[in-house]
């Protein structure tokens, strides 16, 4: 079994993000793994070079922070060549139609004067990303499936056509936390770009800061503790970040309280603990380049060495290259 994800620079990374996906990635991991900060797909909106290139420093330095092997990681735009190709190959065997059924595309692309065309093959990038590893599990939250069902539509396509050259992956996601909402306005998941920060808590954010979004979070009125996601989403999303924190069920933990100010404290404590030597550590390892920038080298020799043959094969097969 080979896992593979990625976390897209576009903003700094937040609790929905560890939570949903990095923490897990950091605590299943296994030799064959791969786990990479996908700057390439951090293009396909409008974005400034300079933020990004720091942005997917830090992300880097955010998934060995928070425990993953320092040699299953790399940096997607290190595959370039790689990546690009495959996603070519790819494109061709995946329809308009497609394309731009994507939830997170219509999303994305709504309100937008222009489209870029990159967003549109955002979900075929991904799936040569996925594709050129021989991935078999992809651990996504549940925002990200719809583009793995994508990714394994397109190997089976491709082997039926031209021949097997594709390990057909799956996504798996994770049972709690697996959409972690925005603290002011549930309704939304907490997302690393979106305006207005005041819901979002980032994983460098201060401890203070911490406690500010978590106690401020929008709830509701009435006056009862219990895991209603339906009728009470803001609730449920401090219990389910609490039951996250601590290896619990939201409804457990709805049971332990009595208000709602004690609730959100007891969250915002688990929150900054849980964070706490996670900021240490990314702090300690932007501050040394030689350190960061030897992993972040070694993580793309490896992975270009593991896609080469399955590239090499995919172009062949399709009668090129
Ligand atoms: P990205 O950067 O949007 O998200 C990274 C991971 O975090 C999860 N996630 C969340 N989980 C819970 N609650 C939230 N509010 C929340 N927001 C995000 C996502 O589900 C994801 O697992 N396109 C991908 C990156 C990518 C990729 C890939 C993933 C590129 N290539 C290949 C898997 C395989 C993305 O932008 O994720």
């Amino acid at each position: 079994m080979t896992r593979l994800s990625a976390i897209t620079p576009s903003g700094h990374a937040h609790l929905g993000n560890y939570l949903g996906a990095i923490r897990r990635w950091a605590r299943e991991g296994a030799p064959g793994d791969l786990y990479f900060v996908s700057d390439l797909h951090a293009m396909t909106v409008s974005y400034n070079p300079a933020r990004l290139r720091k942005l997917a420093r830090e992300t880097l330095a955010v998934l060995v922070a928070a425990g993953i092997d320092p040699a299953r990681v790399c940096v997607q735009s290190d595959l370039v060549r790689e990546l690009g190709a495959l996603s070519w190959v790819l494109e061709c065997t995946c329809s308009f139609g497609e394309a731009s059924r994507m939830t997170q595309f219509k999303q994305k692309a709504d309100g937008q004067g222009t489209v870029r065309l990159g967003l549109l093959t955002y979900p075929v990038l991904m799936a040569a990303d996925i594709l050129l590893q021989n991935a078999t599990e992809v651990p996504v939250g549940q925002d990200q499936t719809q583009h793995v069902e994508l990714a394994r539509s397109l190997a089976r396509r491709f082997n039926s056509t031209f021949g097997e050259v594709f390990t057909v992956p799956r996504a798996v996601m994770a049972p709690t936390a697996a959409r972690v909402m925005d603290l002011s306005d549930p309704t939304r998941k907490m997302s690393k770009s979106t305006q207005d920060s005041a819901g979002v808590v980032f994983l460098l954010d201060e401890p203070d800061l911490v406690r500010r979004k978590i106690t401020r979070a929008v709830t509701d009125n009435e006056a009862r503790l219990e895991y209603r996601p339906s009728s009470q989403p803001g609730l449920a999303n401090v219990l389910e970040i609490l039951a996250a924190c601590t290896g619990r069920s939201p409804v457990e933990v709805a049971d332990d309280h009595s208000s709602y100010g004690e609730l959100k404290n007891a969250a915002a404590d688990a929150v900054i603990e849980e964070l706490r030597p996670l900021r240490t550590r990314v702090l300690e390892l932007l501050d040394d380049p030689t350190t960061l920038d030897g992993i972040r080298a070694a993580g793309a020799e490896r992975a270009r060495e593991r896609g080469a043959h399955t590239l090499a094969s995919a172009l062949r097969m399709a009668g090129v290259g």
